[in-house]
């Protein structure tokens, strides 16, 4: 694996969250059903359950799926985000901020407002996540202790979207990041996971990144033997119209584990 200095390196040079959100989650992008509509649906479905309630809630490896935390809003009190990139936190307090050239998540707002039924309240509901005054954080999952100095105590819920593929070199470092992630989490918490399944690479712009080419099969082995008992595991294929050149991934998981 690249050393977590060089890889900060490379997507400071070649990155920005913003281009990125548009190319994979904005109104033309040819993905978004994939990055929008598909990860909404299964959050609001599983968030209107009731199942998943708490204090605390947090998104790590979050470059700029500011979307995706809209479903928890109203479930737990504290948002957190964490990534190991300044970029990825600036993106984020920019949006928060409404500064000029933030990321803009409102058409997929729009998709959140009519999968609740909220009709034509997308501004008011951006203002409400706005409004939890989402805490972001430094961290480091290489690290046994990812986030350091150690700030908060562990939280209810983890949400991690398309992330141990991308962060792990090899299946025998997968397990190993699962586990420091998994002391950010509270003994009977839970864990959200999207992951792409059968990904060679995705493009960050002009840069090839490469990933971990897993399956299903040995995500819920490495899940079950770190300790967590799968509650949900849904493949669900990528749609038809978006495109290879962007990733190769076939299909994506959808899994809710809780931490025993
Ligand atoms: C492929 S993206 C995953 C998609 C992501 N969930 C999003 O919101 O775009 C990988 C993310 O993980 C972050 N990351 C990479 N290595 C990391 C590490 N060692 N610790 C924490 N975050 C890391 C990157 O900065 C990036 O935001």
């Amino acid at each position: 694996m690249a050393s977590v200095s060089s890889m900060i390196a490379t997507y400071e040079k070649y990155f920005n969250p913003k281009t990125k959100y548009d190319i994979f989650c904005g109104p033309g992008s040819s993905f978004k059903e994939d990055t929008v509509q598909k990860p909404l649906k299964w959050l609001v479905k599983i968030f209107n359950s009731g199942k998943l309630k708490g204090d605390s809630f947090m998104q790590i490896g979050m470059t700029y799926l500011i979307h995706l935390l809209l479903p928890a809003t109203k479930a737990f009190n504290e948002i957190f985000v964490a990534d190991v990139l300044d970029i990825n936190l600036q993106a984020g307090r920019k949006w928060q901020e409404k500064e000029p050239g933030a990321i803009d998540i409102s058409s997929a707002v729009k998709v959140f407002c009519e999968l609740e039924g909220h009709g034509e309240k997308g501004i008011e509901k951006e203002d409400e996540l706005r409004r939890k005054n989402i805490q972001q954080m430094k961290c480091d999952i290489t690290a046994k202790d990812p986030l350091l100095p150690k700030i908060l105590p562990p939280v209810d819920c983890l949400f991690l979207v398309h992330c141990l593929e991308t962060f792990s070199p090899d299946k025998e470092t997968y397990p190993k990041l699962l586990k420091n992630i998994s002391t950010l989490l509270e003994s009977g918490g839970n864990l959200l996971m999207i992951v792409w399944l059968n990904c060679t690479f995705f493009m960050v712009e002009s840069f090839k990144v490469t990933s971990l080419c897993v399956d299903d099969g040995f995500v819920r082995k490495v899940l079950t033997e770190t300790g967590f008992v799968i509650e949900e595991f849904t493949v669900v294929p990528r749609s038809e119209k978006n495109l290879y050149s962007l990733t190769d991934a076939s299909s994506a998981l959808y899994v809710v584990a809780k931490k025993v």
